[in-house]
């Protein structure tokens, strides 16, 4: 049985424009004999979810903390980055308060991500054009909210974004972004089980 050993190197290529942390994302694995011997290494890129925001979530944290609790954007982020290290996935994290910034970073998660957890926040109620680029990137999409759409004004109930959605998490807090990012995880890991 061969034996490997295991080193980790920061993944090169561009850094998807945008991206809080410009730093890329991925990191790859590279399984090379212990012994040396002259096989070429084999490259294992994590796989990459992209966790999109849309408008007004940079304001969370102040923004009505009896519907969206105290937890900062700041503070999502770095439960998303505790989630993706446990799972061992790469996260691409990101808020945009527009409504075409947010279409344009869909449509580059075609052939790059594997992915999308979104919480579309009041694009999710209104945006068709949002729901067209979700489905046309065909990747496995899990939205989320944090509050309980269906707990509150009539026009919260009805998201565009679920037909494009494999499912929607809400109203369990910032914590349903972890909850998110397992559910895409095994999804994903289903997927290239196939
Ligand atoms: C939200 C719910 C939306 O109705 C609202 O417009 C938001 C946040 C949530 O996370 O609970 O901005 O998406």
């Amino acid at each position: 049985m061969a034996i490997f050993s295991l080193s980790l190197l920061p993944a090169r290529g561009a850094p998807f424009p945008g991206a809080r942390h410009p730093a890329a994302p991925a990191a790859i694995i590279l399984l090379e004999p212990a012994e040396g011997r002259a096989t070429a290494p084999v490259m294992i890129k994590r796989p990459l979810i992209a966790v999109l925001n849309g408008p007004n979530l940079n304001m969370l944290g102040m923004r009505q903390p009896e519907v969206y609790g105290r937890a900062t954007l700041d503070d999502v982020e770095q439960i998303c980055i505790q989630a993706a290290e446990r799972l061992d996935v790469a996260i691409d994290f990101r808020q945009t308060n527009g409504e075409g910034e947010l279409v344009s970073w869909v449509q580059e998660c075609r052939n790059r991500a594997q992915g999308i957890v979104i919480n579309p926040a009041a694009y999710g109620h209104t945006s068709i054009a949002l729901l067209d680029a979700l489905l046309a990137v065909e990747l496995p999409v899990i939205e989320v909210h944090i509050s309980n759409i269906h707990r509150r004004e009539d026009f919260r109930h009805h998201t565009y974004c679920s037909r494009a959605a494999a499912g929607v998490i809400c109203g369990l807090g910032v914590r349903g972004y972890a909850m998110a990012l397992q559910a895409m995880t095994d999804m994903i890991l289903d997927e290239n089980d196939r």
